[in-house]
C-alpha cells in the first residue's frame, strides 16, 4: 500500500474491535474508496472522449461500468461509517489516498481505453489480495474481509470483459 491514509474515526461502537483493528480496516477501506474514485472518473472520461468504430459498444460498456462503480463507491463509503469512521469526502483526499493515476481529458481510441481500464481493475485485484488477508489476520475484521472479497469478484469480472475485448 503506497498511498497515506490517517484512518479517523468518529465513534467508540462495541463490535468486538479495538480502536486499533479499526483504524486499520478503515485505513485499507479509504484506499480502495479512493482507487474507485480514480477509476470510476477514468472510466468516465473514456466515456466521453472515446473516437473510433467501437464508439457505440464501448460507450456503453464504459456508462455500465461506471454505474457499477458508483454503487461500489457508495457501499465502501458506508462502510467506513459501519467502522464507526469518517468517510473521506473530498477530490484532494481521493487523489492523496489512491494508488492509481488518474488521465487527463483527451481523445482516446478503444484498444487504448480498453487496456489503460484493464490495467487499473488488474492493480487494484492485486492490492486488494494483499489487503483482505490484513482484515482478517491483522485487524480481526471478517466484516471488511468479506466486504473487500466481493470487490475483487467484480474486478476479476470486469478484468476478464475488459481482456476479452482487446484485440
Ligand atoms: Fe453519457
Amino acid at each position: 500500500m503506497n498511498a497515506n491514509h490517517t484512518a479517523q474515526i468518529a465513534e467508540t461502537i462495541e463490535t468486538g474491535m479495538t480502536e486499533s483493528d479499526r483504524e486499520g480496516a478503515i485505513a485499507v477501506l479509504a484506499e480502495a474508496l479512493s482507487n474507485q474514485h480514480v477509476l470510476y472518473l477514468k472510466t468516465r472520461n473514456f466515456h466521453w472522449n472515446l473516437k473510433g468504430a467501437r464508439f457505440n459498444s464501448l460507450h456503453g460498456f464504459f456508462e455500465e461500468q461506471y454505474g457499477k462503480l458508483e454503487i461500489a463507491i457508495d457501499a465502501t463509503a458506508e462502510r467506513i461509517r459501519m467502522l464507526g469512521g469518517v468517510a473521506p469526502g473530498s477530490m484532494a483526499e481521493f487523489l492523496g489516498g489512491a494508488t492509481l493515476t488518474e488521465s487527463p481529458g483527451a481523445i482516446i481510441s478503444g484498444e487504448e481505453a480498453v487496456a489503460a481500464l484493464l490495467k487499473d481493475h488488474n492493480a487494484i485485484i492485486r492490492d486488494l489480495r494483499k489487503q483482505i488477508p490484513r482484515c482478517e489476520t491483522d485487524f480481526n475484521d471478517v466484516g471488511t474481509a468479506d466486504f473487500l472479497t466481493a470487490q475483487l469478484q467484480a474486478h476479476e469480472e470486469v478484468a476478464w470483459m475488459l481482456r476479452s475485448l482487446l484485440e
